[in-house]
């Protein structure tokens, strides 16, 4: 069998560790090909498709690596259009693939199952750091992005404390706030503002105020698809080839104009952006997405197509892809983190 592996939409940390257990677990097997497609499906859209066959060596010391060595793109889209679709069809006859391992976001696995049409199959293998793909509770690359904001806001606060200031500090995570839950719940912010609970000014105003008498300094960790009531999400740009249509992003800065008016003490935002996505994954990243990896190879070899690798309940699975593409999974305001978080004094901004 000729296996494709391609890596889709924005990176994150772990995509190697993917690319390297698929083909491992395959060559292992000893029935299969691996060919690596370059800058997601882009590199199958052209009139010379842009492959290199991957072998153990190619696949061998990347494990700990960061990004993914395929190269990514969140533009190219082989569905967009027939003439577009069939070149993708020639090329994919032309390599002779039979399966593509997909490795992206939401938008990924529908382009991915949408490859039936020129007769290439497919299985997925989910990867955000914004842990928001439905029937996975977890996906690679979130762990290293709550590492890194959870090192980032503590570092904050050291400055915070010295000057008695209110940070706001800005994760990524799109309309999902599991992010800014985990990573503010990990450095003890004092107000966390998720996309899934609109905040209001007047509670952030009164935390501050407070903690403005006693302790003087105030952490708040927003995300970025984060609201006031009433108000709109801040988006930094609109997209046009880009299966998400909005890039989000300022949130922060927005929160410190309208916080500033109304306290002592100065407020400064910082957005801590791309950051989040880069460096070498964490061990629980590189465990999780070595699991992933190797049941993707599993599926092919058991020709179980159409559908995305999961975790839920611990375990790893499967879900048909029609089930997940283009849908996202947002925390639910009644979840455990987010009563925990309430519970032991934390301000959602409610
Ligand atoms: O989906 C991952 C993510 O990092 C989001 O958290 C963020 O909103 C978006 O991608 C940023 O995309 P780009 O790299 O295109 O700016």
């Amino acid at each position: 069998m000729r296996v494709g592996v391609l890596t889709g939409g924005g990176d994150c940390p772990g995509l190697n560790a993917v690319i390297r257990a698929v083909t491992k677990s395959l060559i292992q097997h000893g029935r299969c090909e691996v060919i690596g497609i370059a800058d997601g499906f882009e590199g199958l859209m052209g009139e010379l498709p842009r492959t290199r066959a991957l072998g153990w060596e190619q696949v061998s010391g990347i494990l700990h690596v960061g990004g993914t060595i395929l190269g990514t793109s969140n533009r190219g889209n082989p569905l967009k259009d027939d003439a577009t679709l069939a070149q993708v069809g020639r090329n994919v006859l032309a390599l002779g693939l039979d399966v593509v391992v997909a490795i992206g976001g939401d938008g990924t696995m529908s382009i991915a199952h949408g490859l039936r049409a020129v007769g290439l199959q497919c299985v997925g293998v989910p990867k955000t750091i914004d842990n928001d793909i439905a029937h996975c509770e977890r996906s690679f690359g979130f762990d290293t992005a709550v590492a890194t904001a959870t090192d980032a806001l503590r570092r904050v606060e050291s400055t915070a404390y010295s000057h008695h200031r209110v940070m706001i500090v800005e994760t990524m995570g799109r309309h999902a706030g599991w992010l800014a839950l985990e990573a503010g719940i990990a450095s003890a912010a004092d107000v966390i503002l998720l996309p899934e609970i609109d905040y209001d000014l007047q509670a952030v105003i009164d935390r501050c105020r407070a903690r403005e008498q006693r302790q003087r300094y105030t952490i708040i960790c927003i995300g970025e698809g984060a609201k006031e009531r009433g108000g709109s999400q801040t988006v930094r740009e609109r997209v046009v080839h880009s299966p998400d249509p909005v890039r989000l992003g300022g949130v922060a800065h927005v929160l410190r104009e309208r916080l500033q008016p109304h306290l002592q003490s100065e407020v400064r935002a910082t957005v801590l952006g791309h950051v989040q996505r880069g460096g070498d994954p964490t061990p629980f990243d590189r465990v999780l997405a070595t699991r992933f990896g190797h049941h993707a190879a599993r599926m092919v070899i058991d020709g179980d197509f159409g559908r995305m690798v999961t975790l839920q309940g611990g375990a790893i699975g499967s879900v048909a892809i029609a089930d997940v593409a283009n849908t996202q999974r947002t925390v639910p305001v009644d979840h455990e983190l987010v009563v925990t978080a309430r519970d032991i004094g934390v301000c959602l901004g409610d």
